[in-house]
């Protein structure tokens, strides 16, 4: 499997606006049960820097743009998200690293689990580790 996969959510909008709608189980590939979102983030304050065990999450600029680095262990893949109906899918065992974040970024991420500290690796070698294992 490629290890960058976007979602492309539709836009609905008219001469209003815009209108993107983002379903569990249709457009997102899992059931959500939990949003975040990042603001005010810092240009030259890189976030992230690790990996889930079993997480699935899409992510969203849903304002402004970002960088994602993507790391599956064996690649890795720099994106640029810039379309806030275009989602980055971050399967389990991907280490990322988001950075560059424009000063209006909102990066809003959708989740099919709750947080739960014990799912992060955070650690990158222990990520290397088990990632080979
Ligand atoms: P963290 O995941 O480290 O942020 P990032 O990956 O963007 O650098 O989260 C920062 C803090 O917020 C950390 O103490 C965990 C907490 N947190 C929650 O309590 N719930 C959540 O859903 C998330 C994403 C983070």
């Amino acid at each position: 499997m490629s290890l960058v996969e976007w979602i492309q959510l539709p836009n609905l909008g008219d001469h209003r606006g815009a209108l993107v709608v983002a379903e569990a189980d249709k457009n997102i590939p899992f059931e959500i049960k939990r949003l975040y979102y990042i603001f005010g983030a810092q240009p030259d304050l890189p976030r992230g820097f690790h990996a889930h065990k079993e997480l699935q999450q899409v992510a969203f600029c849903i304002q402004g743009n970002c960088k994602m680095l993507m790391d599956n262990g064996i690649k890795k893949e720099e994106v640029l998200l810039n379309q806030s109906n275009k989602g980055l899918k971050i399967p389990p065992m991907v280490w990322h690293e988001m950075h560059d974040f424009s000063q209006d970024c909102i990066l809003l991420v959708l989740a099919n689990e709750h947080y739960d500290e014990f799912d992060y690796i955070r650690n990158y070698e222990d990520f290397k580790m088990r990632g080979t294992k």
